[in-house]
């Protein structure tokens, strides 16, 4: 309601979009203090291609992860000259999967997608409260008709990492890591680290959030002791290059 307020009073007055940037800016400092909220006037608001594949997969009206989609996007311009196929952990309703089929198309790759279908498995200790086992479900039929346009990839329906064992000879240029929890997020980084060509990505989406202390620490366990630092985006996302 106070929301609707603001907005009528700037269309009332006739606020330019820069100054209704700026009372966005100063009602949210004053909101979230310690929350740094971007400038105005970046190319990536403007690029109307990633926009349109945005709203395509919005539904619910979640533009929290929007940068998160745009660096995703961005990564795969790194792989052309990168062996190897694309896979994702986690693929929920295929919304990151349709960036990865739409590169794998352009570029004569395969996309192999791993997901219970099922949703999320049973949340451990270090995984805190946040999860519920089963949650994040979406069947398998919905994530083929989202992915209807593309031939480029397989479902392996199943739990990880049992699901891995039909790619056990694949190489990846690019892996995406998107399951919440430390068991099976470890058990991918564990899995692919190996399989990954050197330059090759992995970008693991739940890196930075408190919301998932368990995935972070099955990175940072697991890369311990390997060569590659994982590299803390301001998205939240983690991103670890193959040497
Ligand atoms: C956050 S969603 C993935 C979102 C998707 N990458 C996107 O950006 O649209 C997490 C997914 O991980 C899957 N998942 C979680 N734990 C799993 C496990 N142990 N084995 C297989 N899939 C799992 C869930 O079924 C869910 O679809």
């Amino acid at each position: 309601m106070i929301a609707d307020s603001v907005l009528c009073l700037s269309l009332e007055r006739n606020f330019s979009d820069a100054q209704r940037y700026e009372l966005f800016y100063s009602i949210g400092r004053k909101l979230q203090p310690d929350f740094p909220i971007n400038d105005r006037g970046r190319y990536l608001l403007a690029d109307k291609d990633f926009r349109g594949y945005f709203e395509k997969f919005l539904g619910s009206g979640n533009w929290k992860n929007f940068e998160r989609r745009w660096n995703l996007a961005q990564m795969l311009r790194m792989l052309p000259p990168i062996a190897g196929d694309l896979a994702e952990c986690g693929v929920f309703e295929g919304a990151s999967a349709y960036q990865l089929c739409r590169f794998a198309s352009e570029h004569g790759r395969r996309v192999h997608l791993f997901d219970s279908f099922q949703g999320l498995s049973v949340p451990k200790e270090n995984d805190g409260a946040y999860w519920t086992e089963g949650g994040l479900s979406a069947s398998e039929e919905k994530v083929r008709a989202n992915l209807k346009e593309f031939h480029c990839f397989e479902t392996f329906p199943g739990w990880i990492p049992k699901a891995f064992t039909k790619v056990a000879d694949r190489r990846y240029a690019f892996v995406h890591i998107d399951v919440d929890l430390e068991q099976p997020t470890f058990d991918s980084i564990a899995f692919f680290y190996p399989r990954v060509s050197r330059g090759g990505v992995m970008l693991l989406d739940d890196h930075g959030y408190d919301t998932c202390p368990g995935a972070r620490k099955a990175a940072l366990d697991f890369m311990a002791d390997k060569p590659e630092p994982v590299i803390d985006l301001s998205t939240g996302q983690g991103l670890i290059i193959k040497t």
